[in-house]
């Protein structure tokens, strides 16, 4: 079978990036960095499987979240080069005489249009990279910055005239020549920090243009610049959500996630937590999804004392699919008792956590009934949620 293989590289330690949640597990424009870079392998009509390389320590997780990309064939365990991770992919690519397509899961906003042309050219001639002309002048700096030389832009060679680019990814290979070009690599020549590095030397490596967008995060402050890219244009939806539980003795209350002490809690099927229930209506409405009850039918006695996070993050996983990521939730409680306040800090984390979205896309407000109505007089809780959504 001849297939189209997509090779993402998710095993580097980000050391550049610094922070203690992994640049890949940053959130960015409402989720995951690694996520988008998944979307856009996913989605793409010529791209048949995915093979995830990763670390050792994030392989359970990224099975999880390989379990919602149909087209993850494997999830493997990557090496401590970049190179050392792809030659343990590569082997987890059974064709041979297939396409691979090598990319970093740090180029999260890696377009379709890009992805399409460096495969065209890959088929035509066995191997293409995209690359961009370099705008700036490049220079060896010692490590007391002083410059010590200057690559010329522009060279002659061979009685042509040469450029110096950059290279992004994906790059592109048929499988046979990417794996015999790994097979012959000596790494005594040094360590390729590409890998139409490995190829060059066996195989002419056709260049294409490359996308100033396909940015690679790599600094902490590239990631403005990668959000920026990743919310531009796209559709927004917006969707509304209610929820009301009666209160019932006897029950713990849990809301937004956060078990709340209190002399009652709220009598549902599940473990009737208002805050969740809403804003799930809200996000599955702004993505057209029916509501929680098609979703969560509550004639199922699996959902009895179901965990309405584990419901939301269901829900969540699904609406994702469909390629929506979060800009903003907002939520107000209204409860008469007990007062809120003091666990609305705690229920944006959990939910945040939940929807791997930043703390600052939810927001959640508490209020009362002012005495009035069934709120008032204390018989149970109600909420609304809006969400917006961007596709
Ligand atoms: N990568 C990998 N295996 C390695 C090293 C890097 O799979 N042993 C991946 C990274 O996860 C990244 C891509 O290769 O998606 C490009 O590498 P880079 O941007 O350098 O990321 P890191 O190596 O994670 O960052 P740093 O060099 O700052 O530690
Ligand atoms: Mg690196």
């Amino acid at each position: 079978m001849v297939g189209t293989y997509a090779l993402i590289l998710a095993a580097g330690k980000g050391e550049r990036f610094g922070g203690t949640t992994g640049k890949l597990w940053t959130p960015v424009a409402g989720a995951p960095v690694l996520l988008w870079t998944l979307r856009a392998f996913q989605s793409h009509p010529e791209v048949n499987h995915i093979v995830l390389v990763g670390q050792q320590s994030d392989l359970p997780r990224l099975q999880q979240i390989a379990n919602h990309f149909h087209k993850v064939s494997a999830v493997v365990q990557g090496g401590r080069e970049r190179w050392e991770s792809v030659r343990n992919g590569l082997e987890a690519v059974p064709v041979e005489d297939g396409w691979v397509l090598v990319h970093d899961a740090a180029r999260a906003a890696v377009s379709a249009q890009l992805i399409s042309r460096v495969l065209q050219t890959t088929r035509e001639t066995g191997a293409a990279i995209p690359a961009l002309r370099l705008p700036d002048t490049v220079k060896w700096v010692d490590e007391a910055n002083i410059v010590r030389e200057t690559l010329p832009r522009e060279r002659r060679a061979h009685g042509e005239r040469w450029q110096l680019m950059a290279v992004q990814t994906p790059q592109g290979f048929s499988v046979n020549v990417l794996r015999s070009a790994y097979g012959r690599y000596d790494s005594r020549a040094g360590i390729p920090t590409d890998d139409a590095m490995v190829v060059e030397a066996f195989h002419p490596v056709t260049v294409v243009p490359g996308d100033p967008q396909n940015i690679k995060l790599t600094y902490p402050e590239d990631l403005a610049r990668l959000e920026a890219i990743l919310m531009g244009g796209g559709e927004t939806r917006t969707g509304f959500g209610y929820d009301v539980h009666p209160f019932a003795e006897g029950r713990r209350l849990v809301l937004g996630g956060v078990e709340i002490p209190a002399p009652r809690g709220l009598s549902g099927h599940s473990d009737a937590d208002v805050v969740l229930h809403a804003i799930t209506d809200a996000l599955l409405g702004a993505a057209g999804m029916d509501d929680i009850g098609v979703l969560f039918p509550n004639t199922d006695p699996s959902y009895r004392n179901a965990d309405s996070a584990e419901l939301l993050r269901q829900a969540w996983a699904q609406i994702r699919e469909r390629g929506w990521s979060l800009v903003n939730v907002d939520v107000t409680v209204v409860a008469e008792t007990p007062r809120l306040r003091p666990y609305v800090a705690a229920m944006r984390e959990r939910i945040s956590a939940v929807l791997q979205a930043e703390v600052d896309r939810l927001n959640i407000k508490a209020t009362t009934s002012e005495g009035m109505g069934f709120i008032g007089r204390e018989e149970g809780i109600a909420c609304y949620a809006v969400a917006t959504l961007r596709r």
